[in-house]
């Protein structure tokens, strides 16, 4: 199983491009399920959750044409697929797939509107919280799908005429829901109103994907979407946004480590919130031509409290990296997860590097210290992984990442990008 080796202490200079964001390529390649023509989508980041998810969706019956090509002067290394779904040929998501990865549930929302059943695992995923599915379950049932879980699966059947829309409202802000339900009642017959709606901008891409497709929502990127449904899709091509989760890592590593990077290919505005929370804990941040210059502000880092909530607030994707760059902070701060109930596994990693970190239910308190110290360390999740190589990079001699798959599952190249920037991180493959 690899690992990763990281001698800190290095400041990190340079360009890193930032590829095409995870969670907007997922569901943009769900959403291909939706039509007999063909989706084209590009920069699409190059990690073993869309590789997971290309083995998912062939199981459906969807052709997948891939396009290697190097883009940008930085060489970011996402790619162009074209996605073709003649005839699904296959509406059962079985449990052998869909338990590796939660968002191949998703899959539910374009079965159901397309074939008018669909049988799906109940999911797997990070293990950092219960992550129900009965928003989904709600959801699709306001839009006439009769459901059943039977045996850890779950048993779709739309009305004999089609989804129809109608109107709900989310008790609790859901991104993935959000996605199932634009892709769903895209095809339903009538209008959807969805309130409470997720509004990141993951949302937002999916609906300008679908929109090109030829479906008719109005309002992503609002608490209020409505969807008009039409009989068809056609094929259509997009190009995925920019990874703001990926962003927000490298801009606190540059903040942790000092030095001057310029991420290429991404936006301030994906940032919202956290930019602000960045910026207050000591680094300068200017949109240049090419991207955002993420630059220490000579003032050493700064306590920050943060809470975590949906967009536009501090996202929960980027708590653990917040964290670790907070226990290098000349004070005491806290953050407050809401998203996710279980969501610390990271702290005592942490601790193991020298940090001193207490918890109070959802609220940490970290006390900043003066130096980490390198020590091997085991990843737990996706995001807490990349946090740990964060706290590694600024820690006084080698830190060992374990469990490197995390990692891969969202972060394209993460070690050659850091490595382009000075750092010293070396993968170790036994
Ligand atoms: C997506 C992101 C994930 C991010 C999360 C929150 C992808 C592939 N994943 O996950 O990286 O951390 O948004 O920004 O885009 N919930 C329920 N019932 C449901 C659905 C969700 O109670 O039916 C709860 C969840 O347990 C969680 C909260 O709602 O506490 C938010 O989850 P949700 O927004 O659905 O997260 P995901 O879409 O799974």
């Amino acid at each position: 199983m690899d690992r990763i080796r990281i001698r800190g202490g290095n400041k990190l200079n340079g360009i890193i491009p930032i590829s095409g964001a995870k969670n907007a390529a997922l569901p943009l390649m769900i959403a291909s399920l939706l039509t007999s023509d063909t989706l084209t989508l590009e920069n699409v980041p190059h990690l073993a959750d869309v590789e997971q998810l290309l083995r998912i969706l062939g199981n459906h019956g969807v052709d997948v044409a891939v396009n290697g090509r190097r883009e940008s002067q930085g060489e970011s290394y996402s790619r162009t697929i074209h996605f073709t779904c003649r005839t699904i040929v296959d509406t059962v998501a079985p449990y052998e797939l869909v338990s590796k990865m939660r968002a191949s549930f998703w899959v539910i929302g374009p079965l159901l509107a397309r074939e008018g059943q669909a049988r799906v695992s109940l999911p797997g995923g990070c293990a950092i919280g219960t992550r129900p599915v009965d928003l989904f379950l709600d959801g699709l049932q306001a839009l006439g799908a009769k459901l059943e879980i039977d045996g850890g699966y779950v048993n779709a059947t739309a009305p004999s005429g089609g989804l129809v829309g109608g109107h709900y409202t989310f008790p609790k802000v859901s991104v993935g829901a959000t996605h199932v339900m634009m892709m769903a009642a895209s095809l339903a017959n009538g209008t959807t109103l969805i309130e409470n709606a997720a509004r990141e901008p993951e949302v937002v891409d999916l609906a300008r994907c679908l929109n090109a497709m030829g479906a008719k929502i109005a309002g992503a990127g609002t608490s209020t979407i409505t969807i008009e449904g039409v009989t068809s899709l056609s094929g259509a091509r997009h190009r995925v946004l920019p990874d703001r989760i990926e962003t927000g890592t490298y801009a606190m590593a540059v903040a942790m480590t000092g030095g001057d990077v310029t991420l290429e290919g991404t936006e301030a505005a994906l940032l919202d919130n956290a930019l602000e929370a960045i910026r207050m804990a000591g680094a300068t941040v200017t949109d240049t031509e090419s991207g955002l210059r993420i630059v220490r502000n000579g003032n050493g880092i700064q306590p920050v409290d943060v809470v975590t909530e949906p967009f536009p607030g501090f996202p929960t994707d980027l708590q653990a990296q917040f964290m670790a760059l907070m226990t290098r902070s000349s004070g005491v701060s806290h953050i407050t997860e809401t998203i996710f109930e279980n969501r610390f596994m990271h702290v005592q990693e942490l601790a193991r590097l020298g940090a001193r970190i207490s918890l109070s239910g959802q609220m940490a308190r970290i006390e900043g210290v003066s130096g980490l110290k390198g020590a091997p360390v085991m990843a737990t999740d996706l995001r807490a992984s990349v946090s740990l190589v964060i706290a590694g990079l600024a820690a006084e001699g080698e830190t060992l990442v374990n469990r490197v798959y995390h990692l891969d599952r969202g972060f394209e190249r993460l070690e050659e990008k850091l490595t382009r920037c000075g750092a010293d991180v070396e993968r170790i493959s036994d």
